[in-house]
Protein backbone atom coordinates (compact mmCIF):
# COMPACT_ATOMS: atom_id res chain seq x y z
CA UNK A 1 0.00 0.00 0.00
CA UNK A 2 1.29 3.33 -0.73
CA UNK A 3 2.53 5.78 2.24
CA UNK A 4 0.36 8.43 3.00
CA UNK A 5 1.79 11.85 4.12
CA UNK A 6 -0.22 13.86 6.50
CA UNK A 7 1.25 17.31 7.88
CA UNK A 8 -1.30 17.69 11.02
CA UNK A 9 -2.10 16.29 14.13
CA UNK A 10 -6.09 15.88 13.59
CA UNK A 11 -5.30 14.33 9.68
CA UNK A 12 -2.76 11.85 11.87
CA UNK A 13 -5.69 10.73 14.42
CA UNK A 14 -7.83 10.51 11.50
CA UNK A 15 -6.15 8.17 9.15
CA UNK A 16 -4.61 6.26 11.42
CA UNK A 17 -8.06 5.32 13.37
CA UNK A 18 -9.41 4.75 9.95
CA UNK A 19 -6.70 2.24 8.84
CA UNK A 20 -6.76 0.75 12.24
CA UNK A 21 -10.76 0.14 11.37
CA UNK A 22 -9.91 -1.12 7.84
CA UNK A 23 -7.36 -3.56 9.11
CA UNK A 24 -9.09 -4.86 12.04
CA UNK A 25 -6.13 -3.65 14.11
CA UNK A 26 -4.91 -4.60 17.33
CA UNK A 27 -1.83 -2.31 17.58
CA UNK A 28 -0.17 0.66 16.45
CA UNK A 29 3.45 1.28 16.31
CA UNK A 30 5.42 4.83 15.86
CA UNK A 31 8.66 5.41 15.20
CA UNK A 32 9.85 8.76 15.50
CA UNK A 33 12.40 10.29 12.87
CA UNK A 34 14.41 13.60 12.36
CA UNK A 35 14.03 12.58 8.51
CA UNK A 36 17.75 11.85 6.54
CA UNK A 37 16.67 7.88 7.02
CA UNK A 38 19.14 5.53 6.41
CA UNK A 39 19.13 1.83 7.32
CA UNK A 40 19.35 2.29 10.83
CA UNK A 41 16.17 3.88 10.60
CA UNK A 42 14.41 1.50 7.80
CA UNK A 43 15.51 -1.61 10.92
CA UNK A 44 13.74 0.54 13.25
CA UNK A 45 10.53 0.88 10.61
CA UNK A 46 10.76 -2.62 9.98
CA UNK A 47 10.77 -3.72 13.42
CA UNK A 48 7.40 -1.81 14.20
CA UNK A 49 5.61 -3.23 10.91
CA UNK A 50 7.21 -6.92 12.11
CA UNK A 51 5.11 -6.06 15.75
CA UNK A 52 2.23 -4.01 14.56
CA UNK A 53 -0.75 -3.62 12.49
CA UNK A 54 -0.56 0.07 11.39
CA UNK A 55 2.88 2.28 11.91
CA UNK A 56 3.51 5.30 11.39
CA UNK A 57 6.62 7.39 11.02
CA UNK A 58 7.36 11.13 12.36
CA UNK A 59 9.72 12.67 10.25
CA UNK A 60 10.17 16.56 12.01
CA UNK A 61 13.56 18.27 12.88
CA UNK A 62 12.62 19.68 16.09
CA UNK A 63 14.36 22.69 16.87
CA UNK A 64 14.38 22.66 20.63
CA UNK A 65 16.68 19.59 20.92
CA UNK A 66 19.30 21.71 18.68
CA UNK A 67 21.62 24.23 20.72
CA UNK A 68 22.57 25.85 17.26
CA UNK A 69 20.56 27.37 15.00
CA UNK A 70 23.59 26.84 12.13
CA UNK A 71 23.33 23.12 13.30
CA UNK A 72 19.39 22.94 12.66
CA UNK A 73 19.69 24.95 9.40
CA UNK A 74 22.65 22.15 8.49
CA UNK A 75 20.57 19.38 9.19
CA UNK A 76 19.58 18.08 5.92
CA UNK A 77 16.05 17.43 4.95
CA UNK A 78 15.45 15.01 2.72
CA UNK A 79 11.77 14.60 2.50
CA UNK A 80 11.09 12.14 -0.63
CA UNK A 81 14.13 10.05 -0.22
CA UNK A 82 12.66 9.66 3.20
CA UNK A 83 8.90 8.41 2.28
CA UNK A 84 10.30 6.38 -0.23
CA UNK A 85 12.25 4.13 2.26
CA UNK A 86 9.50 4.45 4.87
CA UNK A 87 7.12 3.22 2.09
CA UNK A 88 9.19 0.30 1.26
CA UNK A 89 9.32 -0.99 4.45
CA UNK A 90 5.68 -0.96 4.82
CA UNK A 91 5.17 1.84 6.85
CA UNK A 92 1.37 3.01 6.41
CA UNK A 93 1.45 6.72 7.50
CA UNK A 94 4.50 9.49 7.38
CA UNK A 95 3.39 12.16 9.81
CA UNK A 96 5.48 15.71 8.69
CA UNK A 97 4.14 18.93 10.82
CA UNK A 98 5.61 21.57 10.60
CA UNK A 99 7.15 23.89 13.19
CA UNK A 100 3.95 25.93 13.62
CA UNK A 101 1.65 22.59 14.01
CA UNK A 102 4.16 21.38 16.72
CA UNK A 103 5.18 24.45 18.83
CA UNK A 104 2.02 26.59 17.84
CA UNK A 105 2.38 29.49 20.05
CA UNK A 106 6.28 29.38 19.60
CA UNK A 107 8.53 27.68 22.08
CA UNK A 108 7.06 25.63 25.04
CA UNK A 109 7.05 27.48 28.45
CA UNK A 110 6.42 23.72 29.94
CA UNK A 111 8.32 21.32 29.34
CA UNK A 112 10.10 17.91 29.94
CA UNK A 113 13.34 18.59 32.25
CA UNK A 114 15.71 15.29 31.53
CA UNK A 115 16.98 16.00 35.34
CA UNK A 116 20.70 14.28 36.37
CA UNK A 117 20.18 11.71 33.90
CA UNK A 118 20.11 14.34 30.76
CA UNK A 119 22.90 16.47 31.98
CA UNK A 120 25.99 13.88 31.96
CA UNK A 121 27.91 11.87 29.21
CA UNK A 122 26.07 14.01 25.75
CA UNK A 123 23.98 15.92 27.72
CA UNK A 124 27.22 17.61 29.01
CA UNK A 125 28.31 18.94 26.07
CA UNK A 126 24.72 19.55 24.45
CA UNK A 127 23.03 21.84 27.80
CA UNK A 128 19.26 21.86 26.97
CA UNK A 129 19.24 18.83 24.23
CA UNK A 130 17.30 16.23 26.30
CA UNK A 131 14.95 18.72 27.59
CA UNK A 132 14.07 19.27 24.01
CA UNK A 133 14.05 16.22 22.69
CA UNK A 134 12.30 14.33 25.83
CA UNK A 135 9.35 17.35 24.97
CA UNK A 136 9.05 16.57 21.60
CA UNK A 137 9.12 12.77 22.21
CA UNK A 138 6.22 13.41 24.93
CA UNK A 139 4.72 15.26 22.37
CA UNK A 140 4.77 12.96 19.60
CA UNK A 141 3.88 10.00 21.56
CA UNK A 142 0.55 11.43 22.47
CA UNK A 143 -0.25 12.73 18.66
CA UNK A 144 0.61 8.56 18.25
CA UNK A 145 -1.78 7.41 20.48
CA UNK A 146 -3.98 4.95 18.82
CA UNK A 147 -7.70 4.50 18.59
CA UNK A 148 -8.50 8.18 19.43
CA UNK A 149 -10.64 9.08 16.68
CA UNK A 150 -12.19 5.58 17.07
CA UNK A 151 -15.99 5.76 17.43
CA UNK A 152 -16.59 4.18 20.84
CA UNK A 153 -17.88 0.81 20.58
CA UNK A 154 -13.93 0.01 18.50
CA UNK A 155 -15.30 -1.85 15.59
CA UNK A 156 -11.60 -3.89 15.61
CA UNK A 157 -9.65 -6.44 17.34
CA UNK A 158 -8.24 -5.58 20.42
CA UNK A 159 -5.43 -6.46 22.31
CA UNK A 160 -4.80 -3.54 24.77
CA UNK A 161 -6.08 -2.20 27.86
CA UNK A 162 -9.91 -1.41 28.17
CA UNK A 163 -10.27 -1.97 24.46
CA UNK A 164 -7.40 -0.04 23.14
CA UNK A 165 -5.63 -0.98 20.57
CA UNK A 166 -1.67 -1.59 21.87
CA UNK A 167 0.66 0.97 21.37
CA UNK A 168 4.23 1.00 21.19
CA UNK A 169 6.93 3.30 20.06
CA UNK A 170 10.80 2.15 18.56
CA UNK A 171 14.27 4.03 19.46
CA UNK A 172 17.88 3.39 18.53
CA UNK A 173 19.86 1.27 20.88
CA UNK A 174 22.40 3.67 19.32
CA UNK A 175 21.28 6.24 21.01
CA UNK A 176 21.33 4.87 24.56
CA UNK A 177 20.85 8.12 26.60
CA UNK A 178 18.06 9.23 24.61
CA UNK A 179 16.25 5.58 25.42
CA UNK A 180 17.19 5.10 28.52
CA UNK A 181 15.29 9.07 29.31
CA UNK A 182 12.44 7.67 27.26
CA UNK A 183 12.67 4.66 29.27
CA UNK A 184 12.47 6.87 32.69
CA UNK A 185 10.03 9.70 31.16
CA UNK A 186 7.30 7.29 29.94
CA UNK A 187 7.69 4.83 33.28
CA UNK A 188 7.51 8.18 35.85
CA UNK A 189 4.86 10.16 33.89
CA UNK A 190 2.71 6.66 33.35
CA UNK A 191 2.41 7.10 29.51
CA UNK A 192 0.30 4.26 27.78
CA UNK A 193 3.45 2.99 25.39
CA UNK A 194 5.69 0.46 25.23
CA UNK A 195 8.99 1.27 24.20
CA UNK A 196 11.08 -1.07 22.70
CA UNK A 197 14.86 -0.29 21.95
CA UNK A 198 15.79 -1.58 18.56
CA UNK A 199 20.09 -2.74 18.17
CA UNK A 200 22.59 -0.51 16.38
CA UNK A 201 23.15 -1.20 12.20
CA UNK A 202 26.63 -1.07 11.42
CA UNK A 203 27.80 -0.69 7.89
CA UNK A 204 30.38 -4.22 7.12
CA UNK A 205 33.57 -2.13 8.83
CA UNK A 206 31.69 -2.04 11.83
CA UNK A 207 30.66 2.00 11.74
CA UNK A 208 27.34 2.61 13.43
CA UNK A 209 25.01 4.24 10.52
CA UNK A 210 24.31 7.73 11.55
CA UNK A 211 22.98 10.65 9.37
CA UNK A 212 26.13 12.71 11.14
CA UNK A 213 28.47 10.19 8.86
CA UNK A 214 27.52 12.03 5.61
CA UNK A 215 29.56 14.87 6.63
CA UNK A 216 32.86 12.56 7.54
CA UNK A 217 36.02 12.89 4.36
CA UNK A 218 37.09 9.29 3.45
CA UNK A 219 40.20 9.69 5.74
CA UNK A 220 38.03 10.81 8.67
CA UNK A 221 35.57 7.94 8.31
CA UNK A 222 38.94 5.24 8.32
CA UNK A 223 39.75 7.20 11.24
CA UNK A 224 36.77 6.79 12.78
CA UNK A 225 36.45 3.09 12.85
CA UNK A 226 38.58 3.00 16.36
CA UNK A 227 35.23 3.48 17.91
CA UNK A 228 33.71 0.49 16.91
CA UNK A 229 36.87 -1.23 17.54
CA UNK A 230 37.54 -0.60 20.56
CA UNK A 231 34.21 -1.00 21.82
CA UNK A 232 34.20 -4.71 20.20
CA UNK A 233 37.50 -4.97 22.47
CA UNK A 234 35.42 -4.69 25.38
CA UNK A 235 32.42 -7.05 24.25
CA UNK A 236 34.81 -9.89 23.49
CA UNK A 237 36.81 -9.03 27.05
CA UNK A 238 33.28 -9.34 28.38
CA UNK A 239 32.41 -12.33 25.99
CA UNK A 240 35.73 -14.19 27.36
CA UNK A 241 35.05 -13.58 31.37
CA UNK A 242 37.88 -11.23 31.05
CA UNK A 243 38.79 -8.05 33.25
CA UNK A 244 37.84 -5.23 30.70
CA UNK A 245 41.16 -3.68 30.81
CA UNK A 246 39.11 -0.26 29.56
CA UNK A 247 42.12 1.67 29.88
CA UNK A 248 44.25 -0.08 27.08
CA UNK A 249 40.67 0.48 24.64
CA UNK A 250 40.77 4.04 25.97
CA UNK A 251 44.83 3.83 24.39
CA UNK A 252 43.60 2.51 21.18
CA UNK A 253 40.95 5.57 20.45
CA UNK A 254 44.02 7.87 21.79
CA UNK A 255 45.99 6.41 19.31
CA UNK A 256 44.15 7.79 16.26
CA UNK A 257 45.03 11.41 15.84
CA UNK A 258 42.10 11.98 13.95
CA UNK A 259 39.97 11.25 16.62
CA UNK A 260 38.89 13.77 19.61
CA UNK A 261 37.56 11.41 22.50
CA UNK A 262 35.45 13.15 24.76
CA UNK A 263 34.20 9.68 26.63
CA UNK A 264 34.24 5.99 27.09
CA UNK A 265 33.13 4.53 30.04
CA UNK A 266 31.36 1.22 30.81
CA UNK A 267 27.96 2.40 32.63
CA UNK A 268 24.75 0.72 34.17
CA UNK A 269 22.06 0.42 30.94
CA UNK A 270 19.56 1.88 33.33
CA UNK A 271 20.88 4.87 35.19
CA UNK A 272 24.49 5.57 32.89
CA UNK A 273 26.48 5.79 36.23
CA UNK A 274 29.82 4.50 35.57
CA UNK A 275 30.21 0.50 36.93
CA UNK A 276 32.34 0.11 39.98
CA UNK A 277 36.07 0.49 39.48
CA UNK A 278 36.83 -3.18 40.04
CA UNK A 279 34.64 -4.46 37.29
CA UNK A 280 37.76 -3.55 35.02
CA UNK A 281 40.40 -5.48 36.96
CA UNK A 282 38.35 -8.53 37.56
CA UNK A 283 36.76 -10.65 35.07
CA UNK A 284 33.06 -8.88 33.64
CA UNK A 285 30.26 -10.07 35.37
CA UNK A 286 26.53 -8.96 34.69
CA UNK A 287 25.06 -6.17 32.34
CA UNK A 288 26.93 -3.03 31.06
CA UNK A 289 27.07 -0.51 28.34
CA UNK A 290 30.07 0.40 26.85
CA UNK A 291 29.81 4.33 25.65
CA UNK A 292 31.94 6.14 23.76
CA UNK A 293 31.96 9.60 22.31
CA UNK A 294 34.25 11.23 20.14
CA UNK A 295 34.67 14.32 17.79
CA UNK A 296 36.22 13.67 14.22
CA UNK A 297 36.69 16.57 12.22
CA UNK A 298 33.48 18.51 12.40
CA UNK A 299 31.52 15.31 13.78
CA UNK A 300 30.44 14.51 16.99
CA UNK A 301 30.11 10.73 16.74
CA UNK A 302 28.42 8.36 19.66
CA UNK A 303 28.61 4.26 19.98
CA UNK A 304 28.04 2.04 22.43
CA UNK A 305 27.54 -2.00 22.75
CA UNK A 306 25.60 -3.18 25.71
CA UNK A 307 28.16 -5.94 27.58
CA UNK A 308 26.71 -9.09 29.41
CA UNK A 309 28.53 -11.93 31.05
O1 LIG B 1 16.51 10.34 17.73
C1 LIG B 1 15.95 11.22 17.05
O2 LIG B 1 15.92 11.19 15.81
C2 LIG B 1 15.28 12.39 17.76
O3 LIG B 1 15.95 12.73 18.92
C3 LIG B 1 13.78 12.12 18.05
C4 LIG B 1 13.61 10.94 18.98
C5 LIG B 1 13.03 11.85 16.75
C6 LIG B 1 13.17 13.35 18.72
O4 LIG B 1 13.29 14.47 17.92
Amino acid sequence: MPIKLVTTAAELRSHSARLLMQKQGASQGLVPTMGALHEGHAQLARTAVEQNDVVVASIFVNPLQFGDAVDLDRYPRTLDADLALLEAEGVDLAFAPSVDEVYPGGEPLVRVTAGPLGEKWEGASRPGHFDGALTVVAKLLHYGIPGAGLPPSGAFASSGVAGLPAYRAYFGQKDAQQLALVRRMVADLNFPVDIVGVPTVRSADGLALSSRNRFLSDEQREAALVLSRALRLLEDRANAHEPLDLGSAQDLVASQPLVDLDYFEVVDPGTLEPLAENCRETPFRGEGLAIIAAKVGPVRLIDNVPLSS
